[in-house]
């Protein structure tokens, strides 16, 4: 996720830029670029770090003209340095592109561009587009960019300019969002609407495989194809913090909804079939085969990811794994064997307790992977192997789409890792790596049923005590079902595997004391159902997460919160979506301040 705005018309174009990276920071904040030609030439400016870094080197040294393309940078491809800031350029610097998304072929179009000769300059997969274009370029940008994007696989949004073409931005949209702002003899391009408010209410909002083609009294719409689309622009009125939340409350629920995209970017060039691709893991020779122990390590949330993860090694890959709190183990006397892998689970890659048992584990002999949404962030300097996670940058306090990445990105490793090691057949493989690929479209169908969550969310909003339970995997959701309910609704809250409960917890349960069971894993769904009747009969008010085809589970349950069948192994993708919208609307019930709950900070870089 990055930020975009363009501007051609009669004014300075780099203050007008200046405002809407600024407007867009939600997006990304990692580096800034801008381009601004004045007809003949072309001004590009670039500088690593928050936006106030570009802002002082454009500071008296504003460059002139009165077209312009800038970007503010969630790096995706490359650490956030000055060199892979955007906008880049060709060779001849007479063209400009700024990208937000993922081109899936840039390495194969690299090489291609390289072996003609072509000198890269950037870690990025955006300069390859700039070099298409240029390469494709006759007199004619849109054509152009036409031809280059034919080139081009994955889930973007790119803008073009050219000096040859001093009024003219060309514009693409290909999943990623851009929206053209109308104003009176000027326009604008953004990839939010935030960015264009302090200037228009008139907005065009490009679909998907549209392209644009902008001068400042003029704005063409077409498909890549080249056939014309009519739009009549619509009227904006929300305010510039209801746009930054995309007309969300919260951005704790604008993060929950983006999590069908999240499924999709995180598989995005990296699964084909069964075979996975992870461009920033080289496993050295030998090392695969003869892993022997796999470490997970991590907090919170991303914790919790990890209980999924260890589920995972273990079933897919037949491996000892360990999850370990990192509070706890940095201060363990971790006992290693050569051939160990320790998988380092943080969103913001800077959580201190998280780096230092990684940093305990890779000392003693392991081998360390990053799984990180920030590329770049401290655990990433110590890695041998990072898998980013392509969330994007997540706002609210009380982590959603990350975990949800880290969830797609450990099946990823999981089916990597357990394809070389020979321990999962082609068939299984296969299985596993289609109902990966079809969860974007079951995160969709499970976002849709958030009215039904909002029903039984207005139920718990006045208990003082809810119990999670589960079993296996469900066990390892209901972690984080819990965790999320009392992070932003102050309720108390406990997690346990269902087993467990018998044991003591079972002194608790009274007459309408809310119980939430996942029941997903059919090798202990009976057991899960017999923890159900347990409660059940001291009055429990049980809530159940299930399968839409589960008719049993009726008989044990007052509420039920639905999900789509999938492999049982995947189920936590789609069972946690529940979990988040319930604790979002017991917390929005209880009139809390949902994106920034008390005594909490987003990322916790002290020990
Ligand atoms: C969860 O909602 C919290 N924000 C918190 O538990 C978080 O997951 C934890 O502090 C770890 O953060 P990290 O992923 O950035 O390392």
């Amino acid at each position: 996720m990055c930020g975009i705005m363009g501007y051609v018309g009669p004014r300075q174009a780099s203050p007008i830029l200046l405002q809407g990276l600024r407007r867009l920071e939600y997006r990304g904040y990692d580096s800034a670029g801008i381009a601004v030609s004045d007809g003949g030439n072309m001004t590009i400016l670039k500088a690593a770090g928050k936006l106030d870094q570009l802002e002082a080197v454009v500071a008296g040294a504003e460059p002139p003209g009165n077209l312009g393309i800038g970007h503010t940078r969630w790096a995706t491809h490359g650490p956030p340095t000055d060199l892979n800031a955007h906008p880049h350029t060709d060779s001849t610097d007479e063209f400009a592109v700024v990208h937000n998304g993922i081109i899936e072929n840039f390495h194969q179009l690299k090489e291609e561009l390289m072996a003609a000769g072509k000198t890269m300059v950037s870690d990025t997969d955006t300069e390859v587009l700039v070099h298409l274009i240029s390469d494709e370029y006759e007199g004619d940008l849109a054509a152009a960019v036409r031809k280059a994007v034919a080139r081009a696989t994955g889930a973007y949004a790119l803008v073009a300019v050219t000096v040859h073409e001093p009024d003219t931005l060309v514009a693409v949209r290909m999943i990623s969002p851009l929206v053209v702002g109308i104003g009176d003899g000027e326009m604008y391009l953004a990839s939010g609407i935030p960015a264009l408010l302090d200037h228009t209410r008139q907005v065009v909002v490009l679909e998907d495989g549209e392209m644009v083609t902008i001068n400042p009294g003029r704005v063409v719409l077409e498909t890549l194809q080249g056939d014309p689309i009519d739009r009549e622009p619509a009227e904006i009125d929300w305010d510039v913090e209801q746009a930054e939340k995309g007309g969300y409350p919260h951005f704790m629920l604008k993060e929950i909804f983006e999590q069908s995209q999240v499924a999709a970017d995180c598989v995005l060039g990296r699964l084909d079939g069964s075979s996975v691709t992870l461009e920033d893991v080289e496993w050295p020779r030998g090392f695969v085969e003869e892993l022997d122990k796999v470490w997970i390590t991590a907090c919170g949330t991303a914790f919790h990811a990890g209980l999924v993860g260890k589920e995972l090694f273990e079933g897919l890959l037949r491996v000892p794994t360990e999850a370990v709190y990192a509070h706890e183990l940095r201060y363990r006397d971790p006992i290693l064997e050569p051939g160990s892998l320790t998988v380092a689970l943080s969103q913001s890659g800077e959580t201190a307790d998280t780096l230092a048992a990684a940093r305990l584990l890779q000392d003693r002999g392991s081998r360390l992977l990053a799984v990180t949404n920030v590329v770049g962030s401290a655990l990433t300097h110590y890695a041998d192997d990072v898998i980013y996670t392509r969330a994007g940058p997540e706002i609210a306090v009380a982590s959603t789409k990350a975990y949800l990445a880290m969830l797609v990105s450990q099946y990823l490793l999981a089916l990597d890792l357990g394809h070389r090691r020979g321990a999962l057949d082609q068939a299984r493989a296969l299985e596993v790596g289609g109902a990966l690929a079809k969860l974007p479209a079951q995160l969709e169908e499970v976002l849709k049923r958030e009215d039904g969550v909002e029903d039984v969310a207005q139920l718990l909003a006045g208990h003082d005590d809810i119990y999670f339970i589960g079993r296996g995997l469900d066990y390892a959701v209901a972690t984080e079902g819990s965790l999320k309910l009392k992070e932003i609704s102050y309720l108390h809250s406990e997690a346990m595997p269902a087993g467990e409960l018998k044991h003591g917890t079972l002194a608790l349960i009274t007459e309408g004391t809310p119980v939430v069971v996942v029941n997903t894993q059919q090798h202990v769904y009976d057991k899960t159902t017999s923890a159900l009747q347990e409660v059940k009969a001291r009055g429990a008010m049980v809530i159940g997460v299930a399968y839409d085809d589960d008719t049993e589970i009726e008989a044990y349950t007052d509420h039920l919160l639905r999900i789509p069948r999938t492999l049982d192994l995947l189920s936590p993708v789609l069972s946690i979506v529940p979990l988040q919208l319930l604790a979002y609307h017991v917390a929005d019930h209880r009139g809390l301040d949902i994106d920034q709950p008390r005594n909490l900070a987003k990322s916790v870089t002290v020990e």
